[in-house]
């Protein structure tokens, strides 16, 4: 069975372009044959709109991050085949403090989305995380097992990346989620006409090196208009810069995901030595030549990167900010 993968996409910023991002990366995929599901966990349910799905009460992961629920029920279907929308509304702002109440308070979303990813439906599951590290977007990082981070090419894009950065290894440190790699950081709203945009992604680039996608977004009107037509940039815009630049994006990132070479040489051996097993077995010496399995090679050094490195750069003093405090249950709770 394929392990369904769950990727946050997280920056305290807000307007950075996280919904644009999971939205487009997640319709991408799905039309390249990928079958997804979107949790819109942001109380604004800017991915819900931008997906055209009706905002409704009662219509989130709200119930189901308190038990009284089950998070399957609300997933809906899109405008784009094989992408599926748990949606949100503005009563998910109130989950925030509910779930500070629960014991396990970091774990509600994960113990919610658990029937789901164990159900193998979904190859990724993305989830759309509000403009802040309050408690929905540390379930969501305690869910996932990888991290993506939109920045947004503006003066200023290294500050506060340490805070996200450094909630994985606090969670890691903690023990709330040792799993969670960080997949990348997607720099979006890129203006070619200005040397600045150029600046900032060799700023960034230089400090998380390449954990940094290649595929840079474009500042464009189309992507800009696309969610108030409730459509992804590939539906409402089909042969622009803007989908162009997303189909790219998604390209990178499934060579991103694609496992380190060695295991894959690690499995042809083994499905070699089966095969030799099979046909000393069977008295074959000669068969018909069996086409030989595809070996991809993935591009080195851009898979996700241990949580070491992420600290390092988190540590480097121009990626100013704090490195806030972990979260406890009690302050939290009170
Ligand atoms: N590449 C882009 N080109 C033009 N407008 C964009 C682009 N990416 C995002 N926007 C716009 O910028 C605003 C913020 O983007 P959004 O994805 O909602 O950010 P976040 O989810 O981080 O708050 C939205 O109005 C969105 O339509
Ligand atoms: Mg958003």
């Amino acid at each position: 069975m394929i392990a369904t993968k769950v990727i946050a996409f997280a920056n305290q910023k807000g307007g950075v372009g996280k919904t644009t991002t999971a939205v487009n990366l997640a319709a991408c995929l799905a039309e390249s044959g990928q079958r997804l599901l979107l949790v819109d966990l942001d109380p604004q349910a800017n991915a819900t709109s931008a997906l055209g799905v009706e905002k409704q009460p009662g219509r989130s992961a709200y119930a189901a991050l308190l038990e009284e629920g089950q998070l399957a029920d609300q997933i809906v279907p899109t405008p784009v085949e094989r992408l599926d929308l748990i949606p949100s509304e503005l009563d998910l702002a109130g989950a925030e403090v509910e779930i500070a109440r629960a014991e396990q308070y970091l774990h509600c979303f994960q113990k919610a989305l658990a029937p789901i990813r164990a159900a193998a439906r979904y190859d990724y599951i993305f989830i759309d995380c509000p403009p802040a590290l309050g408690i929905l977007t540390c379930n969501a990082l305690t869910a996932a097992q990888a991290l993506i981070i939109p920045v947004q090419c503006e003066y200023l894009a290294l500050e506060g990346l340490s805070m996200i950065t450094g909630m994985i290894a606090q969670l890691s440190a903690g023990g709330a989620n040792r799993e969670l790699k960080l997949d990348g950081i997607i720099m979006t709203m890129f203006d070619v006409r200005t040397r600045l945009a150029q600046q900032v992604v060799e700023e960034v680039r230089k400090h998380f090196g390449t954990s940094v996608y290649e595929t840079l977004i474009p500042r464009t009107v189309r992507l800009s208009e696309a969610p108030s037509f409730g459509q992804p940039i590939i539906l409402y815009d089909p042969r622009g810069t803007g989908a162009e630049a997303f189909r790219a994006l998604a390209e990178e990132f499934f060579r991103r995901q694609a496992p380190p070479a060695e295991e894959m040489q690690n499995a042809e051996l083994r499905m070699q030595k089966e095969d030799n097993g099979k046909q000393a077995s069977e008295g074959r010496a000669n068969r018909p030549d069996k086409p030989a399995a595809p070996v991809e090679q993935p591009q080195a050094n851009n898979g996700p990167v241990p949580v070491e490195v992420v600290e390092k750069a988190a540590a480097e003093p121009s990626a100013s900010g704090p490195v806030p405090a972990p979260p406890t249950g009690g302050q939290a709770g009170s």
